[in-house]
């Protein structure tokens, strides 16, 4: 077994390897506090909940802050673009820099590496790869006592080991009677939108005039924070009162429909329906090529693969501009090199659906596989290279090649 030594990857110090949000992180003092004690006691910490509702930045906060001593690591494993129990342990070994031996299974060679380690290993985005995630963390818990995993999935792992701990939302101003300027500043998701809408508008302020549509928006949005930074980035518009109406009323409409699914899988989905009504039709159409990338991607690749079919390649860089400045693509940081960019999953799933719909799918899917050839950048084993190369003729349909794993690709 070997293990690279890198100085890549780490962002606060050699031993830790956590992405570094561009955006502050806002409240959940409580919930810090619990998760960090329990970190001390249990060995796998799942923290569920629906997409959009603070998993992945509550778990970055929490493995930044957690009871590790100078010698304890941390690293992060993000699994979005992973879609195989092969992907997974690659993943995991990419991210502790152990490299694959040519006679072993990786997971022998990973167990190998990892059984001597005092570390903190933060699963993320484990949902659509749960059986592989139990699989691995199982193994983990059994021969790697030093070895702690904080997970993050909208379905627990269903291990024996698991604590599974759900994820609440952000707290709203209460209900009853005006809403009180002292409580609106207080909640953590008026905190988050108002966080958010400074940067749209500097000089915007909270006071008695419009704390009442502040705890609207809030309110009406379930504490959700990628709802109120989908609401947050609209303030845009002329007043803060025409949000909270517009909201309400796009809301009201949007949720009237199916009353099936929870009701924050509902607000949020209707928050993002009603964030992507407001786009220009190019905006959409960019939007909705993007769901073709997993991980993280450049402009290079957007170009390459999302120009055409009606979008100019020099218009590109504005459209995602655009994006970026509605909340609805997020910059990846990056140590060096040029800017990366990324959906949060429940966007790309959801720009995923729309461009299933699309006639230019297709031509997208076209473009995607040759860029995908020249870069020598789909994901899966590397040991199965040959099952991994996509033949053009199969990528006709976006659904074909929706299904095959994507790398950082860019
Ligand atoms: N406590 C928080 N403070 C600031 N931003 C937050 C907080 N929780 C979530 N966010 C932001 O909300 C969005 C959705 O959060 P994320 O953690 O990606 O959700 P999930 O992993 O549950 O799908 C992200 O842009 C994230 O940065
Ligand atoms: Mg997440």
């Amino acid at each position: 077994m070997r293990v690279r030594r890198s100085a890549a990857g780490g962002n606060t110090s050699a031993h830790t390897s956590l992405p570094n949000p561009l955006s502050s992180f806002i409240g959940r003092e409580l919930e810090l506090a619990q998760l960090e004690a329990l970190l001390r006691n249990v060995r796998l910490l799942t923290l569920t909940g629906s997409g959009g509702i603070g998993k992945t930045r509550l778990a970055l906060q929490v493995a930044s802050h957690a009871p590790h001593d100078s010698t304890q690591a941390v690293r992060f494993v993000d699994l979005a673009p992973v879609t195989d129990a092969v992907g997974v342990c690659e993943a995991v070994a990419a991210a502790l820099h152990v490299q694959e031996e040519p006679d072993q299974p990786l997971m022998d060679t990973l167990e190998q590496a990892l059984r001597p380690m005092r570390l903190l290993l933060l699963l993320d985005n484990c949902e659509h790869v749960a059986l592989a995630c139990a699989e691995l963390a199982s193994q983990i818990l059994r021969s790697c006592p030093e070895v702690t995993m904080l997970a993050t999935s909208r379905e627990p792992l269903r291990i024996p080991g698991e604590t599974v701990w759900r994820v609440p939302s952000l707290s709203a101003p209460d209900e009853n009677g005006p809403a009180n300027l002292a409580a609106v500043e207080r909640s953590e998701s008026a905190r988050l939108f108002m966080d958010r809408a400074l940067a749209v508008m500097p000089d915007f302020a909270l006071d008695h005039s419009n704390a009442q549509h502040v705890a609207e928006i809030c309110r009406r949005l379930d504490g959700i924070p990628l709802a109120l930074e989908l609401a947050a980035a609209r303030m845009g518009m002329p007043s803060l009162e025409e949000v909270a109406e517009r909201l309400n009323c796009a809301l009201h409409v949007l949720m009237a429909g199916a009353r099936t699914a929870p009701k924050r899988q509902h607000t949020l989905r209707s928050t993002i329906d009603w964030s992507y009504a407001l786009l220009s039709e190019s905006e959409r159409a960019l939007f909705d090529r993007l769901a073709v990338f997993r991980g993280d991607w450049g402009l290079s690749a957007v170009e390459a693969v999302c120009a055409g079919d009606g979008i100019q390649q020099t218009a590109v860089l504005d459209l995602l501009g655009g994006l970026v400045a509605k909340s609805l693509v997020t910059i990846q940081p990056v140590a060096v090199g040029a800017q990366r960019y990324r959906l949060l999953e429940v966007l790309r799933q959801y720009a995923a659906e729309r461009l299933e719909r699309r006639a230019e799918a297709g031509q997208v899917g076209k473009r995607c596989v040759i860029r995908a050839k020249t870069d020598g950048r789909f994901g899966g084993s590397r040991t199965r290279k040959t099952a991994d190369v996509v033949q053009p003729k199969r990528a006709k349909t976006y659904s074909d090649f929706g299904r095959m794993a994507y790398r950082r690709f860019g």
